[in-house]
């Protein structure tokens, strides 16, 4: 780190960029200033909410968490009729899936985007648990009703292929998504059990560890696993653990996912790349997914490991403390980022969710070793 990213608080600036880019509503924008993500995800959201109940801000959570009911609910119609078309067999638009994020003001997004996808349905409802059961048990009977339509969601579609975490791939099954709705449906079962089938975990659970676990012994991006290079391993597989459960942190098979992703993902002393053959905006090391790193370590006790990597996001905040979704140092294929800056402008910077990330893992290492 160099004296001048030393000098800012970057707790504090991203308890400030989080709040500057919640709407009063609730509702976070993903970036305040990156041409396309001026909406908000649900699966940016989740964690959002989550890193501001770390820090004690739940007003915050809680708004984002009623945000997110009500604009679920406003959509009911939409999954009863999509409900209603699977029953009869009838075919199913892309439109009619509920979408991956909605404009702030919870109206649906006009420009065509990889919509359907469902990693996020499931982060929200873990997050919605955690937040109900530490902080604010008041919010879960309004929530209900949302949980309740998309667990009957969920149930109708967790075995169609949708789009992967990074909005790709809509033909394949992927193995984090499935660990994402494992971690979200288990967490509403585990506070209101009679909410989730016990078949339809175990069910999800079965499906992703009977079909998702590669020839190498861990698990695999796609389901089945497809065995071309640099195709194996996804960094977001990190969350099938930690926070998601789908498998425990010390599991030989997680262990082994784990020890494959620092192979082919983590560069040393350096940030996560999401996948090997990934060329958006060129293929950066992502924030994020460093402070997930972190995380897995901290609940593996690997701390020294978890303060290299806070160290390294710190080191890649600017001036004025804020981190971008991914960073330029070490692009997998650079030919790539200069058609994405003529197409989108500078890749997102500040990304609400690298900053969200930051604060989980900083909080993750100070409640483990409470001084540092
Ligand atoms: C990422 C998504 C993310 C969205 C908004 C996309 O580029 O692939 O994971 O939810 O940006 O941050």
């Amino acid at each position: 780190m160099d004296a001048q990213h030393m000098a800012v608080d970057l707790r504090r600036v991203s308890l400030e960029v989080i709040r500057a880019g919640q709407a009063a509503n609730g509702a976070y924008v993903a970036s305040p200033t990156f041409s396309q993500y001026g909406y908000s995800w649900l699966r940016d959201g989740a964690w959002i909410a989550h890193a501001m109940d770390t820090v004690g801000q739940h007003e915050s959570a809680g708004r984002f968490h009623r945000w997110a009911t009500q604009t679920l609910v406003r959509y009911a119609p939409k999954v009863e009729a999509l409900l209603l078309k699977l029953q009869d067999g009838l075919a199913v638009a892309e439109h009619d899936y509920l979408p991956t994020r909605f404009a702030l003001d919870g109206a649906l997004g006009q420009e065509d985007w990889p919509d359907f996808q469902l990693d996020g349905y499931g982060a929200w409802l873990w997050g919605l648990v955690q937040h109900c059961r530490q902080h604010d048990p008041a919010l879960w009977p309004e929530a209900r009703p949302a949980v309740v339509l998309l667990v009957r969601y969920l149930s109708a579609l967790w075995t169609s292929p949708n789009y992967d975490c990074w909005e790709e791939h809509r033909d394949r099954v992927h193995t984090a998504t499935l660990a994402a709705l494992y971690g979200g449906l288990s967490a509403v079962a585990g506070y209101e059990a009679d909410l989730v089938p016990a078949s339809l975990i175990d069910a999800i659970r079965h499906h992703a560890l009977r079909h998702g676990i590669a020839d190498y012994g861990g698990l695999s991006k796609f389901i089945p696993p497809d065995p071309a290079p640099g195709k194996l391993v996804d960094a977001s597989l990190l969350w099938s653990a930690v926070p998601f459960g789908l498998l425990p942190v010390d599991d030989p098979v997680f262990l082994a996912t784990l020890a494959q992703i620092e192979r082919d993902l983590h560069v040393p002393g350096g940030g996560v790349y999401r996948y090997r053959d990934d060329t958006y905006f060129g293929g950066g090391e992502w924030v994020l997914l460093a402070a997930w790193l972190g995380w897995v370590y901290v609940e593996l006790g690997r701390l020294d490991e978890a303060r290299a990597l806070r160290a390294w996001i710190e080191s890649q905040a600017t001036a004025g403390g804020h981190l971008p979704e991914q960073t330029e140092g070490h692009l997998l294929d650079p030919s790539y980022l200069e058609g994405w800056i003529t197409k989108w402008g500078t890749s997102a910077n500040p990304l609400l969710w690298s900053h969200a990330m930051y604060l989980i893992l900083d909080d993750a290492i100070r409640q483990k070793a409470p001084v540092q």
